[in-house]
């Protein structure tokens, strides 16, 4: 399967309180962080593992087990994606940051893209995509063909809310990408904002609403 979302019960609650009106800044800005970092949680539970031996603390060596091959890049979407990111390297902390910039035209609700900044090797690299909304799509599928375009092989996406139509674009796209999620919501309204949704995730990260 392609899409997970998690039902975690501490995933649930937190993501409830965001979709609050009132919700402010700070409040936004700290929950979008540790639902990111469950995600990750979630995400990651199947990194593959090799031993090694290491000196343990009296001085033998000592079998461990550590991820395997190139470490991991995460790709925040700009804005709003840099809202999840503290979330993300506080389990990942040695991971490479690569960085996509992208706005949604509000007439045609196209991606238009403004900045790319890539690390190296990205064909060794699993790669993490983080946004918080997964609308249209356009955004995100933007992101992977760059991603795709440089070689990555192995690509995860993580949203904060995902709607249907969006999830269908990537799948479509992509049917090889995983996409973890705090919830599947109804539908887009006619401005193509998530419903229910959160509203403007990089408004209320930024503090720009
Ligand atoms: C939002 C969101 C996604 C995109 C989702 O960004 O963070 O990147 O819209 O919409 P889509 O799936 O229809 O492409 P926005 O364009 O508002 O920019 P921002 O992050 O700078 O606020
Ligand atoms: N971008 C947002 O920030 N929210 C939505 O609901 C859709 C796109």
């Amino acid at each position: 399967m392609s899409v997970h979302p998690i039902s975690h019960p501490l995933v649930k609650h937190k993501l409830g309180l965001m979709r609050a009106a009132d919700i402010s800044t700070k409040s936004f800005r700290e929950l979008a962080c540790e639902v990111a970092k469950l995600l990750t949680y979630e995400a990651t539970q199947n990194l593959e593992l090799e031993p090694a031996t290491i000196e343990g603390w009296n001085g033998t060596p000592i079998e461990i087990e550590q991820i395997k091959g190139k470490k991991v890049t995460i790709v925040p979407i700009l804005r709003a994606g840099l809202g999840m990111l503290d979330g993300v390297t506080d389990l990942i902390p040695s991971a490479r940051i690569s960085v996509v910039g992208l706005y949604r035209d509000e007439e045609t609700l196209e991606p238009v893209p403004y900045f790319e900044k890539f690390v190296s090797a990205l064909d060794e690299r699993l790669a993490i995509v983080i946004d918080p909304m997964l609308a249209t799509g356009g955004s995100m599928v933007a992101t992977l063909d760059m991603l795709k375009a440089r070689g990555c092989q192995q690509i995860k996406v993580i949203v904060l809310v995902a709607a249907p139509e969006g999830i269908e674009r990537v799948q479509t796209a992509y049917p090889d990408i995983e996409i973890y999620t705090a919830a599947i919501d109804e539908r887009l309204d006619e401005n193509g904002y998530i419903v229910p949704g959160l509203g403007d995730a990089g408004d209320k990260i930024f503090g720009t609403r």
